[in-house]
């Protein structure tokens, strides 16, 4: 891995929803607009970092001087940040990735008026954590991880658990009301503790904010 210059680094940044299909014309999604994790790769390329943007399904414009890679599923988002994990120094996996996918895929469209049936199930089987799969659940002095966690209900508590489990060093909380909204209120916590309160502002000023995180990685404490 290449020697980590606070001034240049190489930031990989996830963003946007997954789309996990169905049938040739039909997929499982979220509303997740990817306009943070544009934000945030905007913020570093300018910052002077070398940024590649692993992008779900949006329809958002590429930051200039970013290097994005278009990925749909899960699966796929799982392999195109396997492949830049090695040279990466800095994630901010801001993508809402959907944890679960239909468990098969069907090569035909789904004709719902075949079977004269009322009711209709679909089996859903786990998708791989793309974070704690390239984390390994481990925080690593090399790398900063910036995890996001949107929350309903006891944020902070749930975010913490996601922190230690999936080996951030950072975990970025907002509400449901930031998913396709222009604004956005955060709440960042720390593995060692501190909690960084960023108060409403545009996605964009937000942005800017996440990236002076790369200044101030939490130590990772000698076992
Ligand atoms: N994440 C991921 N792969 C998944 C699910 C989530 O990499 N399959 C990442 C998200 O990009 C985010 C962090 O993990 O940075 C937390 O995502 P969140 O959806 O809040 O957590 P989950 O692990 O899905 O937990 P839950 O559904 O129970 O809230």
């Amino acid at each position: 891995m290449p020697n980590r210059n606070p001034e240049r680094m190489r930031v990989l940044v996830t963003a946007g929803p997954t789309r996990e299909r169905i049938d040739p014309v039909r997929f499982l999604t979220n509303d997740s607009s990817g306009r943070m994790g544009f934000a945030i790769a905007e913020a570093a390329a300018r910052a002077g970092h070398d940024v590649v943007l692993v992008a779900g399904p949006v329809s958002l414009e590429t930051p200039k001087g970013v290097r994005r890679v278009d990925v749909e599923s899960a699966r796929e988002m799982l392999a195109a940040c396997k492949k830049e994990w090695r040279a990466t120094n800095a994630l901010y996996m801001a993508a809402a990735v959907a944890d679960w996918r239909p468990a098969n895929q069907l090569a035909g469209k789904w004709r719902a008026k075949d079977g004269g049936a009322q009711t209709a199930r679909i089996e859903l089987v786990r998708n791989p954590d793309v974070l704690a799969t390239l984390t390994g659940g481990k925080r690593d002095p090399d790398r900063i991880v910036v995890a996001f966690a949107l929350e309903t209900g006891d944020g902070e508590r749930r975010a913490r658990a996601k922190l230690a489990k999936k080996g951030a060093d950072w975990i970025v909380l907002n509400g449901p009301g930031a998913l396709n909204a222009e604004t956005t209120r955060l709440v960042v916590l720390g593995a060692n503790g501190l909690s960084i309160t960023i108060p409403e502002r545009t996605k964009k000023a937000a942005a800017r904010d996440l990236v002076a995180l790369l200044r101030h990685a939490p130590a990772v404490e000698q076992p």
